[in-house]
């Protein structure tokens, strides 16, 4: 397992990324940050180190299939002019690193959802499912609300916090 760093990518690359457009929230105004509270927006946080399990390395300048995957979805959020309903945050590995290219999604008071098996060609079935998380009031999707592609793609769900929304112990 490659080591785990549960924070964002160093600001060098942060700002890297924001000057070439590839991330949509501010970098120094993190998830894991001093981020808005009234903003509920669903946050979809994308390993850029991931590759799949097995896979050979890529080039010295090749970008791994995490950061493919992370591309992927910030150019279709743009071409569906989906921007501002889906927040972004690009980190560095979640300690998921078997189970191939890896995101996850939370919101304030939901359940967050940890997926795998994910590559560039699944961008707008992701972005989709975020999207169903977002009118879900406790973040539960069934399965069959997924796009086929992502039914097995769930391996891990972690609670609300507590503290946040009281109801969040129900379970749909
Ligand atoms: S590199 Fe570990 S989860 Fe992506």
């Amino acid at each position: 397992m490659a080591s785990m760093r549960m924070q964002g990518p160093r600001p060098s690359v942060a700002a890297a990324l924001a000057a070439a457009g590839k991330i949509l929230v501010d970098p120094d105004n993190r998830t894991n940050g001093q981020s808005d509270p009234r903003d509920r927006r669903p946050v979809l946080h994308i390993c850029l180190t991931c590759r799949p399990a097995g896979a050979a390395p890529d080039a010295p300048n090749d970008p791994a299939a995490g950061s493919r995957f992370h591309d992927a979805v910030l150019s279709r959020l743009r071409d569906r002019d989906l921007e501002s309903s889906v927040r972004v945050n690009p980190i560095s590995c979640m300690a998921n690193c078997e189970q191939g290219c890896s995101a996850a999604l939370s919101a304030p008071g939901k359940w967050s959802y940890i997926a795998g098996f994910l590559d560039a060609g699944l961008a707008d079935d992701v972005i989709d499912y975020a999207l169903v998380y977002a009118a879900s009031r406790t973040g539960v999707v069934m399965p069959s609300k997924r796009a086929p592609s992502l039914r097995d793609a769930i391996v891990a769900r972690v609670p609300a916090h507590p503290d946040d929304i009281p109801e969040q112990r129900d379970s749909a």
